[in-house]
């Protein structure tokens, strides 16, 4: 419905200077929503007409403002035609307004409110591999895969709903020299009755003696070699342990997966790849990019002309591959596999130069689909420690998340009674543990903070939770009432229109986020519409109004609730009824 309005405004400035409606919709956006009333709702940018070559570059920009302001004569559309600073602010009719963004709720179009836009059909389509969580089996899964596990979910929810096939691959760690450790420390230190009982907790047991073992024992790190080699030239019966080690350790991270609502739809991973790795070598050795160093590692040359000498390692002295190899390995698969148009990657910022590496090798073999890969770095985690300790397992975080929302939860008058509280303590805590994680830019440090992110009040995503469980209890209590007809000239307060101007920036937002892949721009309108619905639910009341009244504040409160609860699925969130 922004697309409505902004289209109206741009045929109207089309007409004014004889130029394509289409030169004007990047100058134009919605106004942020202050505290002091807002008499204009969208604005258009002078010098940004000016670097679109609309207007000429040379001459005064307040005479070109004040110019183009005075050929503009208010419409039934556009009531008032403002200029000042560089800018010309346009306030749209206020009915006008409120009957238009309220238009798609109620519908069934509830759910692709502002997903219809040019602002949105102008980006491209396509299908989208995005890669994330690949924690290392038998390792520990630290606070960077739980980062990219939820950003990475992120992404694919973002790009799914701006109308992309989405490809959501989990890359696991499920090769190397830690399986020859894991496969000869289980016939010592290993159990079959544990490993059913809770894998991943086992295997990292039994990976940590094996390591203390293999510290002061000969015959232990004899062992893990040997295992390896049996691995490596696929040897039925070590294969066959690794096979059940990979699978038992899946399965688990699927259950974990679904408490956090996050899925895979490959669970894909280094041993995939192990065989390929080679022949990868003997393509870049046949290209003549291959070199081979005086302690008989083979090397790439990535020096940049004219600079120091840069290398990067594909192959040890011994033949075996690298983790870089197998990457390699890996995205000339998908390439060929799934023929995508754009690949993320979804690590922590250390990871930052290997796939600075892996992009230019790609490049150098002559794939120009490298150019369509993207890595997305984020920044380190401190202090993410649960009660009983230092967090070892996914789980452990969950766990400890829930208790805690549980315990808040008990301590609030609010909190109402329901049957499944501890699922709601648990979706609560996800949410809070999401929303301090996606507020700021995803490359700064953080300290992970938990009686912080679990503040009802406050920036959180328990805020959030809240904000729409109250929604949703005021729909509910006065059922069937907002699906009806509604007089828009009911709702022309400045706290209904700021919510209705604020909803105007949402395609602008979500347009944003996918530019440059960051979700602090849907996190912070989500907050804003959260504070803006607080104020709402205080001087717009339901209950006691008059019906008519009632009745047109109640499509308000329906249409923020259908709002709030899109953007926070495509954060993703679980936006519940009742909390
Ligand atoms: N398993 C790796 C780690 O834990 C992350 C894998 C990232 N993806 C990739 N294609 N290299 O560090």
């Amino acid at each position: 419905m922004a697309s409505f309005f902004r289209r109206t405004i741009a045929a109207k400035l089309a007409r004014t200077l004889q130029q394509p409606e289409e030169a004007f919709l990047p100058a134009l956006s919605a106004l942020p929503v202050s505290k002091r009333q807002q008499a204009a709702d969208f604005r258009l940018s002078i010098s940004a007409l000016r670097t679109g070559g609309v207007l000429p570059s040379g001459g005064d920009t307040q005479a070109q403002t004040d110019g183009l302001a005075s050929q503009l004569t208010p419409d039934t559309v556009l009531e008032a035609i403002t200029a000042g600073g560089g800018w010309i602010n346009f306030k749209i009719n206020r009915k006008l307004l409120v009957q238009k963004m309220l238009e798609p709720f109620g519908n069934g179009e509830d759910e692709r409110f502002g997903l219809n836009s040019d602002l949105l059909n102008a980006l491209k389509r396509g299908t989208v591999l995005v890669e994330y969580s690949s924690p290392n089996i038998a390792k520990k899964f630290h606070a960077g895969h739980l980062r990219s596990t939820i950003i990475g979910n992120f992404i694919g929810n973002l790009k799914q709903s701006l109308g992309n096939s989405v490809i959501r691959m989990n890359y696991l760690g499920d090769w190397g020299m830690q399986f020859g450790l894991l496969g000869a420390g289980f016939a010592q230190f290993g159990c079959q009755e544990k490993l059913k009982r809770n894998a991943l907790q086992h295997l990292f047991e039994v990976y940590v003696q094996a390591n203390q073992e293999a510290e002061r024992s000969e015959d232990m790190k004899q062992a893990a070699r040997e295992f390896f080699r049996q691995l490596e030239q696929h040897e039925r019966e070590a294969l066959s342990l690794w096979k059940q080690f990979r699978d038992i350790s899946v399965d688990e991270y699927q259950r974990v997966y679904k408490r956090l609502g996050v899925h895979f739809d490959v669970y894909s991973g280094e041993s995939f790849h192990r065989d390929e790795a080679q022949e990868v070598v003997q393509q870049l050795r046949s290209r003549g990019l291959l070199e081979t160093t005086e302690h008989g590692t083979s090397v790439v040359d990535l020096s940049p002309a004219g600079d120091a000498r840069s290398v990067c390692v594909v192959l040890r002295s011994d033949g075996t591959s690298l983790y870089i190899t197998r990457d390699l390995a890996a995205a000339l698969h998908r390439s060929g596999k799934y023929s995508f148009d754009e690949m993320i990657y979804v690590t922590d910022k250390n990871q930052t130069s290997h796939f600075r590496q892996l992009f230019q090798m790609l490049l150098a073999m002559g794939h120009s689909w490298a150019d369509r890969c993207k890595h997305v770095p984020f920044g380190l985690v401190r202090g993410m420690k649960t009660r009983s300790g230092e967090v070892l397992f996914l789980d452990d975080v969950l766990d400890e998340a829930r208790s805690r929302m549980l315990h808040n939860m008990s301590q609030s008058k609010t909190t109402r009674q329901m049957d499944n509280i501890q699922d709601t303590a648990e979706k609560v805590g996800i949410s809070a543990l999401i929303v301090q994680d996606f507020k700021g830019p995803l490359l700064s440090d953080y300290t992970f903070d938990w009686d912080r992110m679990l503040q009802a009040q406050g920036d959180t995503g328990v805020f959030l939770q809240y904000s729409h469980a109250r929604l949703c209890s005021l729909i509910q209590k006065n059922g069937g009432l907002e699906s009806s007809a509604f007089d828009p000239s009911l709702l022309l307060e400045q706290t209904s229109i700021g919510i209705l101007q604020h909803f105007l920036r949402y395609d602008e937002v979500l347009h944003q986020s996918a530019q440059d892949l960051q979700p602090k721009h849907l996190v912070n309108f989500l907050l804003k519409l959260s504070h803006l619905i607080a104020s709402a639910h205080k001087e717009l009341p339901v209950k006691g109004s008059a019906p008519d009244v009632a009745q047109a504040r109640l499509k308000l409160f329906s249409g923020a609730c259908s709002v709030l609860a899109n953007g926070m699925r495509i954060l993703g969130i679980t936006p519940l009824e009742k909390m």
